[in-house]
């Protein structure tokens, strides 16, 4: 299994489980060199590098987890979110027909425009952000390029999990910031399908070994606000969710405009799967084993 992106919050838990289940894992990352796997440093944008890599190891299923994934820095840097989120991915998608490895290519609920939320699989796409854009891009480009029984596009939404400290997420934020009694502000009126970074690489890992195609929403269970997902992380982990200020989404001055409902129906991949999709409470619980077990 060929695992892009290894080095981020998904790619280092999915070659962490991948490897549990005793697969043979190489590791590709660009700039921050992974702990798990075969390290195999390879920028996505650089078509024959990818070519080369493939042609020298041979994937049976490739999984690309990387992407430029800040959304504000997609809004003030296009060219660079359509070359890591859509040329590359056009890269891979290329590399992997020359070896027949199946791909599932890791995308967003910010392909959709928010107006409607619970989007299933066959809702129309319209993204209203350059990262949505660019991922959209991305989704198109496995599409167009490879033959439909060879690839899969697997959905998620804000992804958090205990990942690099150096990079927060939404629950290391919540849990860094009350842990040291520090206030934090969380939108109120802004909807999504929060997704546990283990639960979404052992959906992944079942997706690449069953060789499942088409798309599939591999999000958590649950919609809910930025500011209800907080107090729920801050009730599993006893801490003081006083904390928690909740704000509109229009007091946080992003660079970028977010869906306001980007919600996800998971009725198929929960019908498809037998890791399916988890609901908040069992994702909650699942990060405080988690948390336990690394200390
Ligand atoms: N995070 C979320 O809330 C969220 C929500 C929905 C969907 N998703 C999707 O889930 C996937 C994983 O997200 P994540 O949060 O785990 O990402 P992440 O932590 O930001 O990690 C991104 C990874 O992509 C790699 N990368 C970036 N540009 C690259 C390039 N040109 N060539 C090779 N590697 C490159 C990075 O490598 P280096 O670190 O080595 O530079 C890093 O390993 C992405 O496809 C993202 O769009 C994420």
């Amino acid at each position: 299994m060929l695992v892009t992106g290894a080095s981020g919050l998904l790619g280092n838990r999915l070659v962490e489980l991948a490897l549990q289940r005793g697969h043979d894992v190489i590791s590709c990352y660009k700039d921050h060199a992974p702990l798990l796997g075969k390290p195999l440093a390879l920028d996505l944008i650089h078509d024959t590098e990818v070519r080369k890599a493939f042609s020298e190891t041979h994937p049976d299923a490739v999984v690309n987890t990387a992407a430029m994934t800040d959304v504000d820095r997609c809004e003030l840097e296009p060219e660079a979110a359509f070359a890591a989120n859509g040329i590359s991915v056009s890269n891979l998608a290329r590399a992997a027909k020359e070896t027949n490895s199946f791909i599932i290519q890791v995308s967003t609920d910010y392909v959709f425009d928010g107006e409607k939320g619970n989007y299933s699989e066959y809702d129309e796409t319209r993204p209203i952000n350059k990262y949505g854009e660019s991922k959209l891009e991305g989704e198109r480009a496995v599409m167009n390029e490879l033959d439909e029984k060879t690839w899969s596009i697997a959905r998620s939404s804000v992804v958090y999990g205990w990942g690099r400290a150096s990079r927060p997420n939404a629950a290391t934020f919540v849990y860094e910031k009350l842990s040291r009694r520090e206030g934090i502000r969380m939108v109120r009126d802004q909807f999504s399908s929060p997704t546990f970074n283990t639960s979404l690489g052992t959906m992944l890992i079942e997706i690449a070994e069953r060789k499942l195609p088409g798309i599939l929403h591999t999000s958590g269970a649950t919609r809910l606000s930025r500011f209800d997902f907080a107090v729920g992380l801050a009730k599993t982990f006893e801490l003081d969710a006083t904390l928690i200020k909740a704000v509109q989404a229009r007091d946080l001055h992003w660079k970028a405009k977010r869906p306001a409902d980007s919600s996800l129906n998971v009725g198929r991949a929960q019908k498809l799967l037998r890791e399916s999709p988890l609901n908040i409470g069992s994702a909650y619980e699942a990060l405080r084993r988690e948390h336990v077990d690394e200390d």
